[in-house]
């Protein structure tokens, strides 16, 4: 699984990130099926460790990501796919503002079927002073301390800087 991931990171196509809180491994976050040229795209897909769920990682960790997306990376767009009866993960795009494009269904095969997705996007315009910001203005007193406090950070995974 890292040689995939460290391989499609070299490539350009994915951005791999870790996430660590309060020292500790708590998940992972992928920006995936990254499409340059006129699309300048891709989809975010994540995971928490249930230990740590319902403290607003999540959150934290997306919109960090985001703002590296549209302001280091270049990206435009950045979209995440949910399963409609996944609560927790639209909690996360609803938090941050993510804006719902509608329902694509049987878009991706899981568990044995083909399920139906919510598609929740975001284009840089739609987040001129960042995402970080926007969490900071909406966020949640319990949130984790945002970047420049030690401890609690995504970093890149396997093959990135
Ligand atoms: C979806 C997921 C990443 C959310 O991460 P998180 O860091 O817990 O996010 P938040 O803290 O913002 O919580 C989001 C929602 O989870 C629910 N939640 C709260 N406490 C929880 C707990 N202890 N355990 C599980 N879910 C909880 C609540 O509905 C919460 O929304 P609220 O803040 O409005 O109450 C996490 O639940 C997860 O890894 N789920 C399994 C994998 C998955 O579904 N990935 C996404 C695929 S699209």
């Amino acid at each position: 699984m890292v040689r995939h991931l460290r391989s499609e990171a070299n490539a350009g196509r994915m951005l791999p990130f870790v996430i660590e809180y309060r020292g500790r491994l708590a998940g992972q976050l992928t920006v995936a099926g990254i499409t340059w040229g006129s699309m300048c795209s891709g989809h975010v897909g994540y995971w928490v460790d249930e230990a740590v769920a319902g403290r607003g990682v999540m959150p934290t960790a997306v919109a960090l990501v985001v703002d590296h997306c549209f302001r280091t990376v270049g990206l435009h767009r950045v979209e995440v796919c949910i399963r409609p009866e996944n609560r927790p993960s639209r909690r996360v795009v609803e938090k941050l503002g993510f804006r719902e494009e509608g329902l694509r269904p049987r878009y991706l095969h899981i568990d044995g079927a083909w399920r139906d997705h919510l598609v929740y996007a975001l284009t840089a315009e739609e987040v001129p002073d960042g995402l970080v910001r926007r969490r900071r203005a909406g966020g949640r007193d319990d949130a984790p301390h945002l970047p420049n406090s030690p401890g609690n950070a995504a970093h890149p995974g396997p093959g990135m800087e």
